[in-house]
C-alpha cells in the first residue's frame, strides 16, 4: 500500500493525536466485531437487543450467555500488531491520546496507558441493582448458566459495559472530548462509526481543524469526510504506516 508523502509528512511533524478505536482492531485478534455478520450460536440476535438492561430484565441467562460467549473469545486472545503500533505511537507523539470503544483490554494488555475505554470493561462486574463494581459474585449452584449475585444486595451481577441507553463514564467523555478538540490528527481505526456518542469524536476532531484518518477494511459513514482512507486489516496497515512515516525504527 501506497501511503501519500503529504500524510507522512503531517505524521512526522504532528505533536498530538488521538486515535478512536473500535472493534475492528480486536477482528485480527479473533475477537468477533458487532456489526459483521454473527457467527454460530448468536447470529440470530442483534446486539442491540442484547445490550442493554431491558433484555437483562427479561431474561438475564441469555444476555450473561453472550457475554460469558464473548469473555471466552477475549480470554483467548492477544494483543495484534495494530495495538502495538498504537503503543509506540504513544510514545512517538508528544501528546497522545487512545480512546478505545472496545471492552477486551487488549489496548491495556499490549502496553497503551494514555487511554480512555469509553465503553467499560467486560471482565469486571458491577451489580445489576447498586452500580457498584463486584469482583466475587455468588454463583447459582443448581444453575451454572445463571448470572452470579451480589454479596451485598442478592441482585444479579452484570458485566460492567456500557450499554444501550445508558450514559458513558463522564471523565472518559471529558477526556476523549478534549482530545478530539486539541489534536492535530485524529485516527478512527476499526469502527463502524455508527454509536453515537463515541462516533461523534472524529466529528469533532474535524471542525476543530484536525487531519482526520481513517483505516479499516470497508466503507464508513466517515470514509468520505476524512482526509485519507487507508483500506485493509488494521494489523497490517498501521504496522505499515509506522514503517512507512519511521523507515529505519
Ligand atoms: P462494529 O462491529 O460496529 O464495527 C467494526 C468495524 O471494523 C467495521 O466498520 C468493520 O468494517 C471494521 N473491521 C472489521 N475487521 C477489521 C480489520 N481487521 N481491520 C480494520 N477494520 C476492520 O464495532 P464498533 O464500531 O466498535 O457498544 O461498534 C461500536 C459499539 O457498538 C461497540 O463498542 C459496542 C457495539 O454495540 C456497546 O456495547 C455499548
Amino acid at each position: 500500500m501506497q501511503i501519500p508523502p503529504k500524510l507522512l509528512e503531517i505524521l512526522r511533524n504532528a505533536k498530538r493525536v488521538a486515535v478512536l478505536t473500535g472493534a475492528g482492531i480486536s477482528a485480527d485478534s479473533g475477537i468477533p466485531t458487532f456489526r459483521d455478520a454473527q457467527h454460530g450460536l448468536w447470529s440470530r440476535f442483534r446486539p442491540e437487543d442484547l445490550a442493554n438492561a431491558a433484555a437483562f430484565e427479561r431474561d438475564p441467562k441469555l444476555v450473561w450467555g453472550w457475554y460469558e460467549w464473548r469473555r471466552r473469545a477475549i480470554a483467548g486472545a492477544a494483543p495484534n500488531p495494530a495495538h502495538a503500533a498504537l503503543v509506540t505511537m504513544e510514545h512517538r507523539f508528544p501528546s497522545f491520546m487512545l480512546i478505545t470503544q472496545n471492552v477486551d483490554g487488549l489496548h491495556a494488555a499490549a502496553g497503551s496507558r494514555s487511554m480512555v475505554e469509553l465503553h467499560g470493561n467486560i471482565m469486571r462486574n458491577k451489580c445489576f441493582a447498586e452500580n457498584i463494581v463486584v469482583e466475587n459474585g455468588i454463583a447459582d449452584s443448581h444453575d451454572p448458566e445463571a448470572p452470579p449475585t451480589c454479596p451485598h444486595c442478592g441482585a444479579f451481577l452484570r458485566p460492567d459495559v456500557v450499554w444501550f441507553g445508558e450514559s458513558l463514564p463522564e471523565a472518559a467523555m471529558l477526556a476523549a472530548d478534549k482530545a478530539a478538540r486539541e489534536c492535530e490528527v485524529f485516527f478512527a481505526i476499526g469502527t463502524s462509526a455508527a454509536v453515537m456518542p463515541a462516533a461523534h469524536f472524529p466529528r469533532i476532531a474535524l471542525e476543530s481543524g484536525a487531519v482526520l484518518i481513517e483505516i479499516n477494511r470497508d466503507t464508513t459513514p466517515l470514509s468520505g469526510a476524512a482526509h485519507a482512507v487507508l483500506r485493509g486489516p488494521a494489523a497490517l496497515v498501521l504496522p505499515h504506516l509506522l514503517k512507512s512515516t519511521w523507515p529505519g525504527h
